[in-house]
């Protein structure tokens, strides 16, 4: 299996190099030059663990991996820092909810950057190179690729952070890390600001080279693909437990990133009949999946942070797909977009933009409503995030159909203020959240400047 990127202009390249290259070199996002048909080998892996399912799917895309090494990579993955059922689906009232939270930063970002951490420190000690990560978080992302960096050989982690623009929670998760491979850079600016340097640095090629920069953000194909397994274990499992033919997915989305690996599981032969995507506020995907039309609004602050984005990075991925494969043709609709902040494809009359998806976003009133209820009715708490996409569920899956499954993608703990905001009490605690308070952190301030960062990385790097 060999990767090519949806702008056409990167040699077709192995499942190693596509990992370490991240980004496309062309700006594009890299994709498997053909996407694996496993729906004949789904009742085999019925009664697979996590893990041993893991392996049989990522092996498919992983094929410059010895299958041993492939193998220990990722019982040690699943082994060590998730729970035993490492992503169980409980029943919760009329759905079946994906916890995906059971990770060390209690998201379901550590499913995938647990892996990557893996991945990347197993190809460093064969090439016998070294990776500098570079990242900008606004406050979640930071803490699962922390986690999924610290105490790997040849790895270092930087992550900026605005100082004090983060919850302390979120600051906690990522500066109780003492790892020395791990830099936290509280940077004096907005989020926007650590993005713009990020961007900046990693965008000077002699500088990236020289210092070997690398990215860990959901653009790489690693992550696409660890996720990818959930889907098929949920769905099937769900069957299973059901009788059911195929159930319907809830994705709450942002970036795109989680529920692209929910297509491709679909486009692989899973038993998923639909994928409900719902956004908060920020609703540029619900908008595009409801009319054709792809342009950028405003960001708003909710509820649901992770969310609160416009731009999509893994959207490209998907628009390949969608506008028949085409670079030349997916090239000139990105340049559109960067110019104009808006692009669009067809839609046959009455044919909506694609039956694959249905979509709708929550107004916050809506998600608050929906963490009440669980909480009353069923004695469950939702994350926010995760309530976004249950609001959604509800309402555009009423009646009969396939079973419905809600991913879950934050423990509640991650966001007390929401759920005392919902339920008027502070219930939502986790021993791992609660225990931050009390360890010591480790935490640079640097003032808001390219050339400053710059200079802290060299001296870090040496
Ligand atoms: C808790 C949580 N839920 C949902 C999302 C949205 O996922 P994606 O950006 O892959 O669409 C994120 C992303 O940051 C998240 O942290």
């Amino acid at each position: 299996m060999r990767y090519i990127s949806t702008r056409g202009q990167v040699e077709p390249i192995e499942f190693r190099q596509a990992v370490m290259m991240g980004l496309a070199d062309d700006g594009g996002l890299l994709i498997p030059e053909s996407i694996p048909d496993v729906s004949d080998r789904l009742e085999a892996w019925g009664d697979l663990s996590y893990p041993a399912l893991a392996f049989e799917i990522i092996r498919l895309f992983a094929r410059n991996i010895p299958e041993a090494d492939l193998k220990e990579l990722i019982d040690r993955t699943y082994g060590e820092a998730f729970g035993p059922a490492v992503a169980p689906t409980v029943p919760v009232g009329n759905i079946h909810i994906l916890e995906l939270f059971h990770g060390p930063t209690l998201a379901f970002k550590d499913v995938a950057l647990q892996l990557l951490g893996n991945v990347f420190e197993y190809i460093l000690a064969r090439t016998g190179g070294e990776l500098n990560i570079l990242g900008a978080t606004s406050g979640d992302t930071g803490s699962a690729a922390i986690y999924g960096a610290r105490g790997r050989k040849g790895i270092q982690i930087f992550v900026m952070h605005p100082h004090r623009a983060v919850s302390p929670i979120q600051a906690r998760q990522m500066t109780t890390v003492l790892d020395d491979n791990v830099h936290n850079i509280a940077v004096v600016g907005s989020f926007d600001d650590c993005q713009r340097i990020m961007k900046e640095l990693a965008g000077d090629l002699d500088f990236k080279r020289s210092y070997s920069l690398g990215a860990v953000n959901s653009v790489n194909w690693a992550r696409v693909v660890a996720q990818i397994v959930y889907y098929v274990k949920a769905a099937s499992d769900v069957c299973r437990a059901t009788a059911a033919e195929a159930v319907r997915v809830t994705v709450p989305t942002g970036n795109f990133g989680n529920i692209l690996a929910g297509w491709y599981a679909m486009k692989m032969g899973a038993p998923i009949s639909k994928l409900i995507l719902a956004t908060n506020r920020n609703n540029i995907l619900a908008r595009f999946f409801n009319t054709g039309e792809y342009s950028l609004g405003q960001v708003w602050q909710t509820l649901s942070p992770s969310m609160d984005i416009q731009v999509a990075s893994n959207f490209e991925r998907y628009l390949y797909y969608r506008t028949g494969c085409d670079p030349e043709r997916l090239r000139a609709m990105m340049e559109q977009f960067a110019s104009t902040g808006c692009l669009q494809v067809e839609v046959a009359e009455g044919e909506g933009v694609d039956p694959a998806f249905a979509s709708d976003s929550a107004s916050e009133e809506q998600t608050l409503e929906t963490i009440r209820k669980y909480h009353t009715e069923y004695d469950y708490l939702l994350d926010p995030h995760t309530a976004v996409g249950v609001s959604v569920a509800e309402r555009l899956a009423e009646g009969d159909g396939d079973p419905i499954v809600c991913l879950a993608t934050a423990h509640p703990a991650k966001f007390p203020e929401a759920i005392v905001k919902a339920t008027g009490r502070d219930i939502a605690h986790h021993p791992k959240i609660d225990a931050l308070m009390e360890l010591p952190t480790r935490c640079t301030v640097v003032p808001n400047d390219k050339e400053k960062i710059r200079r802290f990385l060299v001296e870090a790097i040496g």
